[in-house]
Parts: structure tokens; C-alpha cells; sequence
């Protein structure tokens, strides 16, 4: 299949097909992105812990995390954050620990979630990118458009972004 898809490329860039006509979005090893255009930034599973968090009705436990950018914004306690920043919402299925009583521990993830701050290209909401991915694929267009009502209906005064530094 990789071969597949890299001589694809190949013959692609040959004869001038642009690249987007091709059908697989990895045939460049990348995620394809969320409709919004944001894709799962690299290497986000080594970024800082902004705080954790937990959903009853759910049973999720989550950790919210943040780049260089956002650490820093979050530390200099400076809003809104600047262009770059980038949080990134974890959550797993909250399970009993087999090995220790009263004790939870992280499950199956049900999903991933970005926020990218691009103040220009996302002006039409407060200047979030917002991005879900369900293993690794994006979530459709109408859970995309649930995105930024929430976060403006709750917290428009926080630069719509839930998370506090957890110190
Ligand atoms: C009904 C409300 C609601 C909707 C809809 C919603 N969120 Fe959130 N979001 C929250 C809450 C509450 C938090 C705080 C952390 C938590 O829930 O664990 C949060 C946190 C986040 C965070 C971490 C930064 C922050 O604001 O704290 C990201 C990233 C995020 N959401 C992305 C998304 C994306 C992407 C979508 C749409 C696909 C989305 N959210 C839809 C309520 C919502």
C-alpha cells in the first residue's frame, strides 16, 4: 500500500497532477485534516501539561496540553494568546485499576482534540482552529460546527478557552 501510494506520488509530480487529486491524504504520511484545515500537530504527546480534567457523565478522564507558545502565554498570564499557540484536549475512558483498589486509570481514547490560534485565518471564531480527530480521522463537518458556540457561549472572556493553569 505505502508503495503503492509513494509511486503515485512519483508519477504524480511527474506529470503535473496536482497533489490534491490524489485519494489518500497519507500518501505524504500526513493526517488528512478536520474541515476546518487543522491537523494533528507533531510531536503534541511531549507537550507541557496545562491541567488535568474529568467528565462524570462521561467517565473521561483528560489532560489538556499546551506548545511552547501556549506555556508561555499561560505563564506570563497574557491574553489573548498569541498566533502559534496550540492546546491540544486528551481524554481516555476512565477504568478501574486491576491492580489497586479506588483507583482510576486511563482507557481507550475516544478522541483528540486542537485548538489552533491564527487570529487572521479564523477570525470567524475568535480566532481558534478547531480540530477532532477520532483515531486519527477527522470528525465531519456538523461536530466541527458545535466547536466554537460552546467555548464562546462559556468562556468569551477567557479568550474561549476553558483550562486555567493547574499549578
Ligand atoms: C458543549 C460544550 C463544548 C463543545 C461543543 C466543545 N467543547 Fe471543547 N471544551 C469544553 C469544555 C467544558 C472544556 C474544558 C476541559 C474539559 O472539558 O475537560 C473544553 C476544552 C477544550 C480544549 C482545551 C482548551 C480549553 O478550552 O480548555 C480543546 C482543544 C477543545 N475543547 C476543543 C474542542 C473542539 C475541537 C470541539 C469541537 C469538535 C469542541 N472543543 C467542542 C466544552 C466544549
Amino acid at each position: 500500500m505505502r508503495r503503492f501510494f509513494a509511486t503515485a506520488l512519483v508519477l504524480a509530480a511527474a506529470s503535473g497532477i496536482p497533489f490534491s487529486f490524489i485519494p489518500s491524504a497519507t500518501a505524504a504520511g500526513k493526517a488528512p485534516a478536520a474541515p476546518t484545515g487543522v491537523t494533528i500537530p507533531k510531536g503534541y504527546r511531549n507537550w507541557e501539561v496545562v491541567a488535568p480534567s474529568q467528565r462524570d457523565d462521561k467517565d473521561e478522564i483528560r489532560v489538556i496540553l499546551g506548545n511552547n507558545i501556549a506555556m508561555k502565554a499561560y505563564r506570563a498570564k497574557t491574553l489573548p494568546f498569541p498566533d502559534g499557540a496550540i492546546l491540544a484536549k486528551l481524554a481516555w475512558k476512565r477504568v478501574k485499576s486491576t491492580e489497586f483498589d479506588n483507583t482510576f486509570v486511563p482507557g481507550e481514547p475516544p478522541r483528540i482534540e486542537f485548538m489552533v490560534k491564527n487570529a487572521k485565518k479564523y477570525a470567524s471564531t475568535g480566532g481558534w482552529g478547531f480540530g477532532r480527530f477520532v483515531n486519527g480521522k477527522p470528525a465531519n463537518e456538523t461536530e466541527h460546527a458545535t466547536c466554537f458556540p460552546c467555548h464562546q457561549a462559556n468562556v468569551k472572556n477567557h479568550d474561549f478557552v476553558f483550562t486555567r493553569y493547574a499549578p
